[in-house]
């Protein structure tokens, strides 16, 4: 595949067709606003509690539907009062509307495919490609999940992505939380399938550090190409698993929320759920700025910049030819290409 196949109006077009958090899941007892790909969305709960995604324009008179209040399975208008079904998209009612009267059968909004899982509400805006991954390595916990504070940064979701699975970076951004991380990175061990990337790392038991009050870890993460990452914190029998799941959403394309949460299993003894989160919270506040000052906003991956890469980089690395593997899968899967998505991502990476 040429990079000008990964050009920003290509990534954009293919991302149509890829699964997204739009909402934390305890946020939208009221209705939620949200951007998904320059896309206004508002995100609501039913009547009967299902999560909806539509678009957030009143078709009526251009209306903000996240301003408005759910009546049963609709989103009433905050406007006029023209309700549009969470299900369908179609309006079910017009106030002004005398009795018998007609609903125009133009009066309809967009109304998204949704997903609930990790205590978060995902939507494609097209036809998803790739079903939402049931991570095996959780299969057999029993998992006691916190959601986070979602971070708006200024920065593409691919940059925001690369940095969760970024391991050199810890002795320079996370010394406040992490301790002295040893520098060098050595015995990375990476594998990549298709859109999916693993890698372990060890990280040391730091004494002075907030970070490793647990303990040593033995760190296994797990990405999905192109918004997903997670890693499974292994700390041995005695202390048990926890889990940190990432997943930045693209605002646009150089503007991201990245939506996240932790999990402890059942017989972990490294603290409290709410103790990880703490933690954890401290870690990703670190990330922040270090990803709003990068140039340019995204990843490159047309080849818009100059990048220089090492031995240490080689998750990262992975990471983008799964990403790249992945947008040609959606693009064959458009028919939009010739190529078949089976050379599992044979492309270049810079
Ligand atoms: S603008 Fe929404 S009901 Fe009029
Ligand atoms: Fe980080």
């Amino acid at each position: 595949m040429k990079q000008d196949a990964l050009t920003p109006e290509k990534l954009r077009e293919a991302y149509q067709h890829v699964w997204f958090v739009v909402a934390r899941s305890q946020d939208i007892v009221t209705p939620q606003s949200a951007t998904l790909l320059d896309q206004n969305l508002v995100v609501f709960r039913d009547s009967s509690g299902v999560a909806r995604v539509t678009d957030r324009r009143c078709i009526h008179r251009g209306g903000n539907l996240a301003d408005g209040v759910v009546a049963g399975d609709n989103i009433a208008c905050p406007y006029h009062g023209w309700q549009f079904d969470g299900q369908t998209g179609r309006c079910a009612h017009i106030p002004s509307l005398p009795e018998g009267g007609r609903i125009p059968p133009k009066a309809e909004i967009k109304a998204y495919p949704v997903i609930e899982r990790f205590g978060h509400v995902w939507t494609c805006l097209g036809d998803p490609v790739f079903d939402l991954p049931d991570p095996p390595e959780i299969a057999d916990l029993e998992l006691e999940w916190r959601s986070a504070e979602p971070i708006h940064a200024a920065c593409g979701f691919m940059a925001a992505t690369e940095n969760f699975r970024d391991m050199a970076h810890f002795p320079f951004v996370h010394e406040p939380s992490m301790g002295e991380v040893d520098p060098v990175v050595s015995d990375l061990d990476v594998k990549r399938d298709g859109r999916e990337v693993w890698a372990t790392y060890y990280y040391e038991q730091i004494p002075s550090a907030k970070f490793s009050a647990v303990g040593d870890a033995q760190m296994q993460y797990h990405s999905y190409a192109p918004g997903i990452a997670t890693i499974l914190y292994d700390f041995g029998p005695e202390t048990g698993k926890r889990y940190l799941v990432d997943f930045p959403s693209p605002v646009s394309y150089d503007k991201c929320i990245i939506f996240w949460g932790v999990a402890t299993d059942r017989d972990f003894r490294g603290g409290s759920v709410d103790d990880i989160l703490a933690v954890e919270t401290m870690v990703f506040n670190e990330d922040t700025p270090v990803l709003e000052g990068l140039e340019p906003k995204e990843v490159p991956l047309a080849g818009q910049a100059f990048e220089v890469s090492a031995p240490a980089d080689v998750y990262t690395l992975n990471y983008r030819r799964a990403t790249q593997y992945a947008v040609q899968a959606i693009q064959q899967a458009r028919g939009l290409t010739e190529e078949a998505a089976a050379g599992n991502g044979r492309v270049q990476v810079g």
